[in-house]
């Protein structure tokens, strides 16, 4: 796919699909529930329709109607063993939340995925799930897994690597276990699966000291299903919001909009660089922060953002740095070594392809600087993304500012947001 340089900005309104993580959990947690789920606005990507493959081949009755999606839940245990191994494509949320939930099911299960999720670790969830006595093979500590479900022990578990997906894992086998699990993570990442949890029903209580977060669930209780509507998904709104701040003349719109505080590091950072956002019409839908929000043409200036924004925004650096390279003065983003081991070594890739668009920039100790140049002239307009999405969002709206740019691999954009090029273009985006 191309993108090419745009001369009047971006302006409209933009419709923003279902948010990622929600979607995931609105699939998964009505799965273990009692009751009938109806889902509104649930995202329809690759990464979602693998998680709800695999609960339909567990047994789950799942109905479309129209848009929505309806789930009969049966409860803790009712999921069944299914015909043969699930497949989850490329998505990592939907390979450790499911290695969580399936060691306490009364079945074996393997968990496979594509090349890249193939290469991504597993260990990081299996390593503390073996500590509530779970058995599950890994394949030299990555997919495939061969989970061998079992009754498990609760305990008391610190959880070393800042990350929702391992959290979540951990949660899910907890809420099937019987006794009091505690989970403990040290600083902020998303928490849709314990928001979504509470509302289900589930003893599950939380408190926070020092910035430690400790999560204490009493397990074996049924959950009761509700029907939940997923608000639009911040981290892909984040491509277009970016997009605007970089094109004169653009101003964009975009509604009921998750706003999360564990999630809205996008936000914080870019009005530290100047960025013209304004939110408004802010309310609780599901327990989740939703609000509309105006983004117009923005002289950005650098900033430096420490490790604990990584915690906020881990999926957001690729197009944040896009909009550093456009700002008045140079920006440090420190504390990345998660983004190595997302879809694709993101930390390299940005860098990679910063380079050939004619940006300088440096990654030491897992930091990535950006310096800026008044006039950027493109070294190489091929873009490498690796199969990764968000590399492939990022590098389309960089073009939109420097020129033609050729996005290799760009069908990975289905992941997360098959409908992106089309609202792109829809606003003023030029891809052929
Ligand atoms: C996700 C958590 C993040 C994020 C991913 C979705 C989730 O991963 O990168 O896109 O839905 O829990 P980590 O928590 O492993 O950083």
């Amino acid at each position: 796919m191309f993108s090419d340089k745009i001369s009047k900005g971006i302006n409209g309104e933009v419709i923003i699909p279902g948010d990622k993580s929600i979607s995931h959990r609105s699939i998964i947690i009505p799965s273990i529930s009692k009751g009938i789920c109806k889902i509104s606005n649930i995202l329809k990507s690759e990464d979602v329709l693998h998680t709800l493959n695999a609960f339909k081949s567990m047994g789950v009755k799942v109905e479309e109607i129209n848009n929505d999606i309806i789930i009969y839940g049966n409860g803790l245990e009712s999921l069944t063993k299914p015909d043969k191994e699930i497949y989850l494509g490329n998505s990592g949320t939907s390979a450790r939340l499911l290695t969580g939930l399936l060691a306490s099911q009364n079945f074996t299960t393997k968990l496979t995925g594509d090349d890249s999720l193939s290469s991504r670790p597993m260990k990081r969830i299996t390593d503390p799930l073996s500590l509530m006595n779970a058995n599950i093979a890994t394949t030299n500590g990555k997919l495939p897994v061969l989970i061998k479900g079992n009754e498990l022990k609760p305990n008391k578990i610190n959880i070393n690597i800042p990350s929702a997906q391992i959290k979540s894992g951990l949660i899910l086998a907890a809420i099937n276990t019987k006794g009091k699990s505690t989970i403990i993570e040290n600083g902020t990442t998303r928490d849709h699966t314990e928001i979504m949890l509470e509302s289900f029903g589930a003893n599950i209580n939380i408190t926070k000291k020092d910035g430690v977060k400790e999560i204490t669930i009493e397990g074996k209780k049924e959950l009761s299903s509700k029907d939940i509507n997923v608000p639009s998904d911040l981290s892909s709104s984040a491509f277009f919001i970016v997009g605007a701040l970089i094109n004169k003349n653009s101003k964009i719109k975009i509604r009921n909009l998750n706003i999360n505080p564990t999630r809205n590091g996008i936000l914080i950072a870019l009005k530290k660089m100047g960025a013209k956002i304004n939110i408004y019409n802010e309310k609780m839908v599901n327990n989740e922060l939703v609000s509309d929000i105006e983004v117009f043409s923005s002289n950005l200036k650098g900033c430096e953002l420490d490790e604990n924004f990584a915690k906020l925004m881990i999926d957001e650096y690729p197009i944040l740095s896009i909009a550093a390279s456009f700002a008045e003065s140079p920006s440090v983003f420190r504390g990345l070594s998660e983004l190595k081991v997302k879809e694709s070594n993101r930390l390299e890739l940005i860098k990679l392809n910063l380079v050939r668009c004619g940006v300088d920039c440096k990654v030491s100790n897992d930091d990535l600087y950006i310096f800026p140049k008044k006039n950027v002239s493109i070294v190489n307009n091929e873009i490498e993304t690796n199969y990764d999405h968000r590399i492939a969002m990022a590098f389309t709206i960089m073009a939109s500012k420097i020129g033609k740019l050729k996005i290799n691999h760009s069908s990975s954009i289905n992941t997360s947001f098959p409908s992106f090029i089309s609202e792109f273009i829809k606003i003023g985006g030029k891809i052929s």
